[in-house]
């Protein structure tokens, strides 16, 4: 059974900004999951608690207190309790039903943690229908996204649509941040606990309740952000609002995706995550190039590897039973077979990013393999990039084009022989967008040509002299590769 927030709801303003100055007093926060997050990383959270526990339990101070009771689901003792929150929040936390007695000691009854300069209350278990979900590492995906602050436009605010706020985070980081922002969910408890964080946090959001755009119709966002649930369901399964995306898992996504467009401004831009399963007879890009082909929007796939099926049916069948007992073995096999009937043996994560050109007569796409995912800098530079790809040849020619600080050029060829051609790749390394490209070798060769070159027209000549050939004959082919390059992140304007 979930906590009731009923309680919670009536506290004053005012004495929810004292719990947090409460909180902030105790040191709990960033510093606190520092040292928590740094136990085994690699196992399963579920597998880690026990240890984490450990660890808090031997540490004294409320800091540690707060963590055991709203990070990591322990229980402390009445004194442990009244001496972290205080002679306010002590009594009150307990009125409240922000922490509950039983006979081991006291329970807090919801998360509550720091991410990004702000706080969120959000459920302990997720295994009901309709649990909300707290900040989590996908989460963390989308708020790299979020620029580090939204001056005004025009004398106006940036206006971001926060799609299945969840418990609200990234509404609240934006809002922070300079935003105005929309939050909606179809579950009404997530928009309660949005408003909630929304008061704890001084903020102020506007809340819809429905279904994927349908509260926003008829608005347009200059930045959308979405995270739909995206897990696979397995059919006679119970359906969870914030995990389930549908039988094969992107379902709902690829709807949310289809709408999108409708809600973005000129030049408005989206990003949705969600994993999608690897199949042979199906790819992604393709699905996507049938969605968007009559809609006016620039678009970047970036899919890089997520779990394998294995591991995920582990990971739902721990979410959905919160045991590892005889429920968790049925419901680990109802995920597995599913899986398997699916034909996957892997999922791929994907953050697929939109933005609208009504203007343009070009729409661009690209699909890029990812190992991590790219802040708000590199996807500007990214845009800026994609803009620079498309101007007339003669100005095009006059840019001057270099290879980012972050690429290295890696070579691989399967025997140690000089003359065999070997096998290329372009890696970007400790870039803030990290990805990979397969290259042809011709290709070292006309970056090498712009290195050394002032201009596009330059690096044209060089390569042509490299190669005993004329610039009018691979002129066309070098300026269609420069502007590929651009679109990919492999090159950036000086
Ligand atoms: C995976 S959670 C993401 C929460 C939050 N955005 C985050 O990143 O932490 C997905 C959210 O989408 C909501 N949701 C599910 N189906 C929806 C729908 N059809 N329309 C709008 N929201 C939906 C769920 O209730 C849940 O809060």
């Amino acid at each position: 059974m979930l906590a009731t927030l009923d309680a919670l709801e009536r506290v004053s303003d005012e004495a929810l900004v004292r719990l947090r100055e409460r909180i902030v007093a105790t040191g709990h926060g960033p510093a606190v999951y520092d040292v928590t997050e740094a136990i085994a990383p690699h196992l399963f959270h579920a597998l880690r608690l026990p240890l984490i526990r450990l660890a808090l339990r031997r540490l004294r101070g409320p800091e540690w207190t707060l963590a055991r009771l709203f990070v990591y689901d322990d229980v402390v003792s009445p004194f442990e309790w009244d001496l972290a929150a205080g002679p306010e929040w002590g009594p009150l936390g307990m009125e409240c039903g922000l922490v509950r007695r039983d006979a081991d000691g006291i329970r807090g009854n919801f998360h509550l943690v720091q991410t990004s300069g702000v706080w969120v209350f959000s459920d302990t278990s997720v295994t009901e229908a309709d649990a909300v979900m707290g900040p989590g590492p996908t989460t963390l995906i989308l708020e790299r996204i979020l620029p580090k602050e939204f001056p005004l436009e025009d004398g106006r605010q940036v206006r971001v649509l926060d799609l299945g706020s969840g418990a609200g985070t990234l509404s609240l980081v934006a809002a922070a941040r300079g935003a105005a922002v929309v939050a909606t969910d179809l579950n009404p408890r997530s928009l309660r606990f949005t408003a909630l964080n929304a008061r704890f946090n001084r903020l102020t959001l506007d809340l819809r309740a429905g279904d994927l755009t349908a509260p926003v119709r008829g608005e347009q966002f200059d930045l959308v952000l979405s995270q739909p649930p995206f897990v696979v369901r397995p059919a006679g399964t119970e359906h969870s609002l914030y995990m389930h995306g549908g039988a094969r898992g992107d379902e709902l996504a690829l709807r949310l995706l289809q709408e999108l467009p409708e809600v973005l401004a000129p030049d408005g831009q989206a990003a949705v995550l969600f994993d999608t399963p690897r199949l042979a007879r199906r790819s992604l890009d393709h699905e996507l190039r049938t969605l968007f082909s009559e809609v006016a929007v620039d678009r970047v796939l970036l899919q890089g590897p997520g779990i394998p099926s294995d591991y995920l049916s582990v990971g739902y069948a721990y979410e959905m039973t919160g045991t590892f007992g005889r429920e968790f073995e049925r419901t680990l096999e109802v995920y597995r077979e599913h899986v398997e009937g699916l034909g996957a043996a892997h999922f791929d994560r994907a953050l697929v990013l939109l933005r609208a050109r009504p203007d343009a007569d070009q729409y661009l796409a690209v699909e890029l393999a990812v190992r991590q995912y790219p802040t708000a800098e590199a996807l500007r530079s990214l845009w800026r990039a994609w803009d620079a790809s498309t101007l007339d040849d003669e100005r095009f020619g006059r840019l001057s084009l270099q290879l980012p600080t972050s690429a290295r050029w890696v070579e691989t060829r399967p025997k140690p022989v000089l003359e065999s051609d070997p096998t290329c790749r372009l890696t970007f390394v400790g870039a803030a967008f990290q990805h990979e490209l397969e290259l042809p070798f011709s290709a070292l060769l006309v970056y090498s040509a712009l290195e050394k070159s002032e201009t596009v027209e330059a690096a044209i000549d060089a390569y042509a002299g490299e190669i005993d050939s004329t610039r009018d004959e691979v002129r066309s082919e070098v300026l269609g590769f420069l502007r590929d390059s651009l679109r990919r992140g492999a090159l950036e304007v000086r």
